[in-house]
C-alpha cells in the first residue's frame, strides 16, 4: 500500500521504452537524438517510482534482435549505455539503487561489459530499488537458456517444473512483473519478459517514451489499483 495514496503499489514495473525513434523523426532529428532524449528520461522515472514505492523497475534498452539494426544505431545505443553508467550510476547508488543486468554480456565490448559488472558490483548492497536492465535480452533465448541449465545440471523430468525454471531464468529472485508498460501505442510484446509477464497488467500509453512523464506513471498506477487481478481463479472482490 501507497502510504501517499493507499493504493495497492505494484512491486514490479516493467517497461518497453517504444518510440525513440518516432519522437526524433516529429522533429526532424536523427533516430540517436530520439535514443538519447529517452536514456535522459531514465533518471526521473527510476526517481519516481522509488518514491512510489515501486521495488522493482525493469527497462528493455536492446533486445536480442536490436543487433538486426543498422551498425551506427546499434553502436550508438551501445555508446548510450556507457555514458549512462558514467554520468547517472554514482547518483543512483546515493539514492539507494541496486542496478542488475538481464540478458547476455557476452557479445558486448569487454569495456562496456567491465562496466556494467562494475555498476552490479558497487550497488550490490543496495536496497530502495531494484533497476534491473535488460540488454541484449530476448525471452525465447531466456527461456532456451533456462532449460539448458536445467539440463546441464542434471535435473530429473520430474522436477522440471514453474518453481525450477523460474529458478534458472536471469531473472531469479525477482518477483513476476505486476505491470508492463509500453509506451508509444504499440501493442506488442517483442520478445520481453516472456516467461515471467503471463499475468503482467498491461498497460499502452499514447506517447512516446522521451516524453513519458511521472505523471503518467502515477496515472497507470490509479488504473492499475482497480484492476481485478484474478490469475486465473476468480475474483475475490
Ligand atoms: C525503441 O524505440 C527503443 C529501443 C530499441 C531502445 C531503447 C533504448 C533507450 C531508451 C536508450 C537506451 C538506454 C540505455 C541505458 C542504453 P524505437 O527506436 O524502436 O522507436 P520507433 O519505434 O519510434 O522507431
Amino acid at each position: 500500500m501507497s502510504e501517499k495514496t493507499n493504493l495497492p503499489v505494484p512491486a514490479h514495473v516493467a517497461i518497453i521504452m517504444d518510440g525513440n525513434g518516432r519522437w526524433a523523426k516529429a522533429r526532424g532529428l536523427p533516430r540517436l537524438a530520439g535514443h538519447h532524449a529517452g536514456t535522459k528520461n531514465l533518471r526521473p522515472i527510476i526517481r519516481a517510482a522509488a518514491d512510489a514505492g515501486i521495488k522493482y523497475l525493469t527497462f528493455f534498452a536492446f533486445s536480442t534482435e536490436n543487433w538486426n539494426r543498422p551498425e551506427e544505431e546499434v553502436e550508438g545505443l551501445m555508446a548510450l549505455l556507457s555514458e549512462f553508467l558514467e554520468t547517472e550510476l554514482q547518483e543512483m547508488h546515493k539514492e539507494g539503487a541496486r542496478f542488475l543486468h538481464i540478458g547476455h554480456l557476452d557479445g558486448l565490448a569487454p569495456s562496456l561489459r567491465k562496466k556494467i559488472e562494475d555498476a552490479i558490483e558497487l550497488t550490490r548492497e543496495n536496497e530502495r530499488i531494484d533497476v534491473i536492465l535488460a540488454f541484449n535480452y530476448g525471452g525465447r533465448d531466456e527461456i532456451i537458456c533456462a532449460v539448458k541449465k536445467l539440463i546441464e545440471a542434471g535435473t530429473p523430468a520430474e522436477a522440471v517444473d514453474v518453481k525450477a525454471m523460474s529458478d534458472a531464468m536471469f531473472t531469479a529472485g525477482t518477483p513476476d512483473p505486476d505491470i508492463v508498460i509500453r509506451t508509444s501505442g504499440e501493442k506488442r510484446t517483442s520478445n520481453f519478459l516472456t516467461w515471467q509477464t503471463v499475468y503482467s497488467e498491461w498497460f499502452f500509453p499514447e506517447v512516446f517514451w522521451p516524453d513519458f512523464s511521472e505523471e503518467d506513471l502515477l496515472k497507470i498506477l490509479a488504473e492499475y489499483s482497480k484492476r481485478d487481478r484474478r490469475f486465473g481463479g476468480l475474483s475475490k472482490k
